[in-house]
Formats: structure tokens, C-alpha cells, sequence
């Protein structure tokens, strides 16, 4: 299962077939963790979130193979999952074993366990659920204890005044915790539950209609406009779009398009063909079933722009305008967005 094929967000009882507490690792790995959760937890629909292909496949076969039918994989990196997965208060354990420390100070912001991604767990955790992490790598063990002890609706599950293990708490030992004792790193465990809180969760990232906006040209048609196309990245609404090629058919034009939400990346392709009553239709292509989101909604705006641009006599058919107002208003600037917007907006993206 992929988080592009799935609903956001998803309805995990109807998805398992039952009712049942929801339980989550992130970054499962070889998956020793996960399976012996959810041999422990029959009661448990059991979810691993992981980004490697090889994992995914190997742990979906060794679950079917043992006959466990309360676990399921999803291929997403964690803070997609948590942005878009999982409704708010519905989660009842969220666990991270070894989240990769990517030691580069360049990569820090990669790092899983930051402030926000714990935020959003907060708000995934059912009021009394619990999320569990582990490191082998002091520094990060710093920025975990900080995070998890600086969320207003996390509290430390461990004896009064103390906020991590030296010894696992729960569940198995998994393969790079048997790295780290085996070169006799020093592991620091953490256990928070989620507290009741007046602060309202943190919404779940869900999908918007499909954009579309239809233009009329007095001149060329938009496969003319072919020959002015420039690859040029456009960051607006707190997304990256980046349209990178081209291509002219008997039925219009294709754009092949990566879209970058905050939350979820997406190649798409945005198409262009032309309607019965002689008006182009800018919207998404079927070619990598786009999720619309609002990147995609931005994308659309992007390429109906340069069409209008370049179009003679090129406008908008009012009436058949379907865009979020973020979009509209990357269409309605004409020019494009101003570099100092598009720089504080690439900060943010990245
Ligand atoms: C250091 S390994 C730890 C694996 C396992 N939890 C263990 O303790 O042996 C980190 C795992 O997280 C996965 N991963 C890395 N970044 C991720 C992300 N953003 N979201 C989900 N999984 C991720 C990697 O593919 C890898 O399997």
C-alpha cells in the first residue's frame, strides 16, 4: 500500500475489517519490532510506516507467512503519514526504533523526531496513548528529550522527574539496537502519553477537488506555446512546483510536473486538451494519479499562467474555474511571484 493510494485520511477500522486500537511504527526496518507487535497485540491493527521498498516487501511476506493478519505496511516517509494517515486523536501507540540521525549538520532538518513531527504525533495519539523512541546517538537523544518534553500535550510516562531509559522499556530488540549494544553505544529510551490539552489538534491534510481552469485564445492554440516553454521551479502557498518538460500531442500538451506539498512530493503531469465548445482545458493528467492537493492546484495555475502569457488574445472562461484561492491568486498575478516571496516560501518548503 502506498499513502497516494490510500484515503487521507485513512479509516483504519474499515480497512482491517474491525475495530481496534490503532499502532504505529515508523521506520520499521527489517520489521522484528512490528511482527512481534502485533503477535503481542492480536487486539491491535498494527500499521508500519517505512520508506524502503525491500522492507515493505519482505515484512508484508513474513506476516503472511506466519498467518498475521492485524499488520499492515504503508509506503510513506513518517511525516507524510502523520500529516495525512491518521485523523486526530485516533492513534493509541506511535513507535520510532533508531530513526535514521543523519549526522550531516546540512541534513539535520531531515531528522524524523523534530518538534513539528512530534507535534503531529501528539495530535494523531488517542487522549492516554503513548509514543515510544529510541536512539544509539547522543546528540540526537538530546533533540528528542527536547522535543517530546517541549509538546504541551506529551507528558513523560516514566517514574516522576524522568524522562528517558537506559533500558528498553517494551518489545523486542531490533537489529540496529543489537548494532549499538553489540559496539556498546549507549541507548537512551523514551515513553510520553498523550494528556488531555485545551489546544485543538492539528488537522489532517486531506484532498482538495481536482483543479481545473479553462482558457480561450483568439490566435494560436496551446500547442503552438510548446516552442516558449522554460523549465523554471515556481514556489507559492508554501509549495514547490517545478514543471520540467514539454510534450505535444494529437490531443494537446502534457507538462510533466513535480509538485512538492509540505507534507507529500508528487510527479504528475498537467494537461492541456482542448474542449468541444473550443475552449483548453488546464487540469491534471491520469499519469501518476495525482492526489489533488494544493501543490497541484498551484501547478495548474502555473501552466494556465504561461498559456495566457504566451496565448494571443489568451483569458479565462470564468465559469469553469476550479482552483483554490491560493492558486487563483499564483494565476491572477500574471508575472509571477515576487523573488523575496519565493525565497522566505523556498526556506519553508525546505
Ligand atoms: C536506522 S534504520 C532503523 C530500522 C529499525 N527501526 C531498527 O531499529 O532496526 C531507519 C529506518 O527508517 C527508515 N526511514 C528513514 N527515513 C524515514 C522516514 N522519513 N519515514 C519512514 N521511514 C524512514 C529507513 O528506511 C530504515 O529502515
Amino acid at each position: 500500500m502506498s499513502i497516494h493510494r490510500l484515503p487521507w485520511p485513512t479509516p483504519w477500522t474499515e480497512f482491517f475489517g474491525r475495530d481496534g486500537p490503532v499502532c504505529v511504527e515508523i521506520g520499521f526496518g527489517r520489521g522484528a519490532f512490528l511482527l512481534d507487535l502485533a503477535r503481542r497485540r492480536p487486539e491491535a491493527n498494527v500499521v508500519g510506516i517505512e520508506i524502503s521498498n525491500r522492507s515493505l516487501v519482505a515484512v508484508e511476506r513474513a506476516a503472511a507467512r506466519e498467518g498475521l493478519h492485524n499488520v499492515r505496511v504503508v509506503h510513506a516517509t513518517g511525516q507524510a503519514a502523520l500529516a495525512h494517515l491518521f485523523a486526530p486523536g485516533t492513534v493509541g501507540e506511535v513507535h520510532v526504533n533508531f530513526p535514521d540521525p543523519w549526522f550531516k549538520t546540512r541534513h539535520a532538518h531531515r531528522r524524523l523526531l523534530a518538534p513539528k513531527t512530534v507535534a503531529r504525533i501528539a495530535s494523531c495519539l488517542e487522549v492516554g496513548g503513548t509514543v515510544h523512541c529510541a536512539t544509539d546517538v547522543a546528540a540526537y537523544a538530546v533533540e528528542i528529550d527536547r522535543a517530546l518534553a517541549g509538546e504541551p500535550a506529551l507528558a513523560s510516562a516514566l517514574a516522576a522527574g524522568v524522562r528517558s531509559s537506559p533500558t528498553r522499556l517494551d518489545g523486542v530488540v531490533t537489529k540496529y539496537e543489537s548494532l549499538a549494544i553489540a559496539a556498546g553505544r549507549p541507548c537512551a529510551y523514551f515513553k510520553y502519553v498523550r494528556i488531555a490539552t485545551t489546544a485543538a489538534p492539528t488537522p489532517v491534510l486531506t484532498e482538495r477537488p481536482m483543479p481545473h481552469v479553462a482558457l480561450r485564445s483568439t490566435g494560436a492554440d496551446p500547442s503552438t506555446a510548446a516552442t516558449t516553454f522554460a523549465s523554471r521551479p515556481v514556489h507559492a502557498a508554501g509549495c514547490h512546483v517545478h514543471p520540467l518538460a514539454v510534450y505535444v500531442g494529437p490531443a494537446g500538451l502534457l507538462i510533466d510536473t513535480v509538485v512538492v506539498d509540505p507534507t507529500i512530493e508528487q510527479h504528475i503531469a498537467v494537461a492541456v486538451h482542448p474542449r468541444a465548445d473550443g475552449a483548453w482545458v488546464v487540469g491534471l493528467a491520469t499519469i501518476g494519479q495525482p492526489r489533488p492537493t494544493l501543490g497541484c492546484h498551484v501547478a495548474v495555475a502555473v501552466v494556465a499562467r504561461w498559456l495566457l502569457a504566451v496565448l494571443p488574445g489568451a483569458e479565462v472562461v470564468a465559469e469553469a474555474l476550479s482552483l483554490d484561492p491560493a492558486a487563483r491568486a499564483v494565476l491572477a498575478e500574471g508575472s509571477g511571484v515576487r523573488d523575496s516571496e519565493a525565497v522566505a516560501m523556498d526556506a519553508e518548503v525546505a
